[in-house]
């Protein structure tokens, strides 16, 4: 299938690498020239698990190409899929402009048939809009167009992996043509038709289900899907607050919680709370579009609060051991919002580092991808260039990102090298019992002290 791609961010690079790997015509196109250089050079502008051998080898096959021309893109193009970034306006609501910059160029310079598909997280109703716009600018009056809702499920670090091995795909659609076009464009993945850029074998595991919906059905999936993750871990966050007033161990309870199918163990790992650029920004939009439409979404409004109060509770933590922060060097393990990518947006190392300068602390800080990204947020901190290196000299050590390597580091050499061997642990990621037998101070998220 000839298939374009607007946008090249996440959604948009991964989107159309996987679609091309499993034998479609992607191009990708984006008003970003310099994005679309880089990627014609070979490089990447995001760290991605396999995603970069994936762009390699479809470019290769010339199942893959980048433009900044759109006309190009669109010329033969049966599906365009809508993957532009949808920010945060200041009120929270999602910024739309991209995307009706997209349909209008669909609907004016297209004169065949064309499925347009909202890929990026877009407020409900979003659909009836675009339909309209398509009416109102295409070409001669009357244009040929599907719209559909196809969101994405796709998670930093693991979204090639997500792409192969989805839980479900969902599609919102308005007639059987477009369920028959998505249908077909997803078949290789529906059938497992396709060698999987992650595993030489695939674990066994039962095809991804088929999800048909109306448009507003599905546009809701992605936002609600969201906001309940994201509450899920604001809640178990909740609970770690109160297992330190009483002593229990958050852990415990989690795995209590989470070994009942029906809550799930996914999700339930406490700590500095959530980041990155989904869960924060779907939330507020959630609320936001709950609130234009006259329902008070508190819930999800104390969900963001206990999440943004997590930043408070390591503080706290800090002046608790340290007493005075101002002057005192601190060390960070962990920048990305999480591991396995180099994405620091929203990320809550970020915000506790920023806390920290506030109250005249000195950081040194490490992590294997986000240093660069991170140092063009805040470029006054010292960016050592390993673990070890950012341990020398502190009184407090901190995890804040669970990067694999940090779990079987030399502990005895991070304790020589610190003023004061304190490790606030705020992903509850280490071994509490082998650090302390190491001389180790150690404090979790809800761990029993
Ligand atoms: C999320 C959704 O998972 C994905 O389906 C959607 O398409 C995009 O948004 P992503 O933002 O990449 O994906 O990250 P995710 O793995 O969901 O983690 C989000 C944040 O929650 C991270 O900061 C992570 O550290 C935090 N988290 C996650 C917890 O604090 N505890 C957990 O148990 C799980």
């Amino acid at each position: 299938m000839n298939i374009c791609v607007t946008g090249t961010g996440y959604v948009g690079l991964v989107t159309g690498t996987c679609l091309a790997e499993v034998g479609h015509r992607v191009i990708c196109m984006d008003h970003d020239g310099n994005k679309i250089q880089t990627l014609n050079a070979g490089q990447m502008p995001i760290y991605e698990p396999h995603l970069e051998e994936l762009v390699r080898r479809n470019r290769e096959k010339g199942r893959l190409s980048f433009t900044t021309d759109f006309g190009l893109a669109n010329r033969d193009a049966e599906v365009v899929f809508i993957c532009v970034g949808t920010p945060p306006l200041e009120n929270g609501e999602a910024d739309l402009s991209a995307v009706e910059n997209v349909v209008r160029e669909v609907a004016s310079r297209s004169d065949s048939y064309r499925l347009v598909v909202e890929k990026s997280t877009v407020p409900v109703q979003t659909g009836e809009y675009v339909s309209r716009t398509l009416q109102i600018y295409c070409r001669g009056g009357q244009g040929h167009f599907d719209v559909a809702s196809n969101p994405e499920f796709l998670r930093e670090g693991s979204a090639v992996y997500d792409f192969f091995h989805p839980d479900r795909i969902v599609v919102g659609v308005d007639s059987p043509r477009a369920e028959n076009i998505l249908r077909e464009l997803y078949r290789p993945i529906l059938e497992g038709q396709f060698s999987c850029p992650v595993h030489s074998s695939c674990p066994a595991s039962s095809p991804p289900t088929f999800l048909v919906t109306d448009v507003k059905s599905a546009e809701l999936i992605k936002h609600a899907s969201n906001s309940f993750l994201a509450m899920k871990i604001s809640f178990v966050n909740a609970v770690a607050d109160l297992c330190e007033k009483v002593g229990a161990d958050v852990e415990k309870v989690a795995r209590g919680m989470g070994l009942d199918v029906r809550i799930g163990k996914d999700f339930l790992r406490a700590g500095l709370g959530f980041g990155g650029f989904c869960f924060p920004k779907d939330l507020q939009a959630f609320v936001r579009i709950a609130e234009k439409i006259g329902y008070d979404f508190s819930l999800l409004r104390e969900v963001e609060k206990i999440n943004k109060g997590r930043i408070e509770v390591a503080l706290e933590k800090l002046k608790k051991e340290l007493w005075i922060l101002q002057g005192k060097t601190i060390g960070v393990l962990g920048l990305a919002f999480k591991p396995q990518t180099d994405d620091t947006r929203f990320a809550p190392a970020l915000e506790l580092i920023r806390r920290l300068q506030r109250e005249g602390a000195k950081i040194r800080a490490y992590d294997p991808k986000a240093a660069q990204k991170t140092a063009e947020e805040i470029p006054d901190i010292f960016f050592a260039a390993s673990p070890y290196q950012a341990a020398e000299g502190t009184e407090a050590l901190i995890l804040a990102t669970e990067w694999p390597e940090f779990r079987d580091l030399d502990w005895k050499k991070i304790r020589g090298s610190m003023v004061h061997p304190f490790i606030f642990d705020g992903r509850n990621f280490l071994d509490p019992a082998q650090l302390r037998a190491a001389g180790f101070r150690y404090e979790g998220m809800g761990r029993p002290g």
